[in-house]
C-alpha cells in the first residue's frame, strides 16, 4: 500500500499539470500583462471571449476574484444581490461580497443549488420607496458545488435571465465548473453565456491547470472589472506561463470531463445498497456526496488506505473525480469506502 500513489478525491483543484501542459508552460511567450503586453494572456482573452460569445475577457488569479469582480463591477454598495443559499460566494469567499462589494445578499433555497425562477421573481425589489435596497444582480452557479455538481437546464437560465432583464438587473454565472455542465448537458458554453451578462470559469478545477480563472462579458463591464482587478492586487506580470496552461486546458481537457462523470457514476453505483452509506444528492457530473454515520471516522479510515475525501459536515463526505483519477483509482476508492462502511458500522 505504501508505494501506491494517493487517490485524492478531496477536490478537483488538486490536479497536477500534465507533461503536455508543462511543455506548453515552458514554451509560453510572455510579457508584462499589467502593461497589456503578454501575448499569451491576450490570446487567452480572445479565446475565452470567443468561446463564450462575449466581447471581452479578463484573466484573474482565482474563481473567488472572478466572482468578486463580477459583483463589484455590476452593483453599487448598498444594493442587494440574489444568490442561492448554498452558493460559493455566500458560503466560501470570506465575506468579500459584504466587505469589498458592500452589497446585501438575499439567499434563496432550491433543490441541488439551483435557483427557482419564481422565487427569484418574488425576491426582487425595484421600489422607488427609499426604505428599500435595490436588487441589481442575480448570481447562479453552474455546476453547483454544494448541490452535488448539478447543472442548470438551459430553460431555467432563460427564465431567470428574463426576470433579470424585466427588472433592469444583471445576471452573473459562477461557472467554476461550467465545462462540466457543458459536457453533461450538451448545452454549449456560449449557449449558457448568451443569457448571462457575465460568466466566470476556472482553469484550476476539472480543466487541470495550476491556477487562474476568467471573467467574460461586455467590454464596458470587463473594463470596470480590470480596474478592480488592479485595485485588489490581481494584476499579474508575466502571467503568460499560467495563460499557456489555460489555453492547453481548453484544447485538451474539455471533452475528457465526460470520463470524470463516468467514474463518479461508477463509484456511486458500486456503493449503492450499502446500508451505512446514503447519497443525499444526485451526482450528474464529477461530485459525489456520501451520507455516513461518522464523516471523520469514514474519511480517516479511507485515508489509511491512501484514499482522501473531504468531510463537509459531521455526517457528509465529498468525493470529486478529476484528471488525476484513473479507473484503478476508482477501484481503490470503492474498496476503501466499502471497508470503512464495515469498520464504522
Ligand atoms: C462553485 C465555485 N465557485 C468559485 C470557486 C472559487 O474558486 P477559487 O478556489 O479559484 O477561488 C469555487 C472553488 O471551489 C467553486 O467551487
Amino acid at each position: 500500500m505504501a508505494d501506491l500513489q494517493p487517490v485524492d478525491l478531496r477536490s478537483d483543484t488538486v490536479t497536477k499539470p500534465t507533461a503536455g501542459m508543462r511543455a506548453a508552460i515552458a514554451a509560453a511567450e510572455v510579457g508584462d500583462d499589467v502593461f497589456g503586453e503578454d501575448p499569451t494572456v491576450n490570446e487567452l482573452h480572445r479565446r475565452a471571449a470567443s468561446l463564450l460569445g462575449k466581447e471581452a475577457a479578463l484573466f484573474v488569479p482565482s474563481g473567488t476574484m472572478a466572482n468578486l469582480l463580477a459583483f463589484v463591477s455590476q452593483s453599487r454598495p448598498g444594493d442587494t444581490v440574489i444568490l442561492h443559499a448554498d452558493s460559493h460566494p455566500f458560503n466560501y469567499e470570506s465575506g468579500g461580497l459584504g466587505m469589498v462589494a458592500g452589497v446585501l445578499t438575499k439567499t434563496l433555497p432550491g433543490a441541488h443549488g439551483i435557483l427557482e425562477p419564481e422565487r427569484v421573481r418574488a425576491a426582487v425589489v425595484r421600489n422607488e420607496d427609499h426604505h428599500y435596497s435595490h436588487t441589481t444582480l442575480v448570481g447562479i452557479e453552474n455546476t453547483t458545488n454544494r448541490g452535488g455538481g448539478a447543472f442548470y437546464p438551459l430553460r431555467i437560465v432563460e427564465e431567470i435571465a428574463a426576470i433579470a432583464r424585466e427588472n433592469g438587473m444583471r445576471l452573473h454565472c459562477d461557472g467554476a465548473r461550467l465545462f462540466n455542465a457543458v459536457v453533461a448537458s450538451g448545452t454549449s458554453a456560449a449557449g449558457y453565456a448568451r443569457h448571462c451578462d457575465t460568466v466566470s470559469f476556472c482553469f484550476s478545477k476539472g480543466l487541470g491547470a495550476p491556477a487562474g480563472s476568467v471573467l467574460v462579458g461586455d467590454r464596458a463591464t470587463i473594463d470596470r472589472a480590470h480596474r478592480y482587478r488592479k485595485m485588489l492586487g490581481g494584476g499579474m506580470r508575466q502571467a503568460g506561463v499560467l495563460a499557456a496552461a489555460a489555453l492547453y486546458a481548453l484544447d485538451h481537457h474539455i471533452e475528457r470531463l465526460a470520463e470524470d462523470h463516468l467514474r463518479a457514476r461508477r463509484f456511486r453505483q458500486a456503493l449503492e445498497g450499502i446500508p451505512q452509506i446514503g447519497f443525499p444528492l444526485p451526482s450528474p457530473t464529477n461530485i459525489v456526496f456520501l451520507e455516513v454515520p461518522d464523516a471523520l471516522a469514514c474519511v480517516g479510515h479511507c485515508a489509511d488506505c491512501g484514499v482522501f475525501m473531504l468531510p463537509v459536515s459531521s455526517t457528509r463526505v465529498r468525493a470529486v473525480f478529476h484528471l488525476d483519477i484513473d479507473d484503478a483509482g476508482v477501484d481503490r476508492a470503492i474498496a476503501a469506502v466499502r471497508d470503512a462502511a464495515i469498520a464504522i458500522r
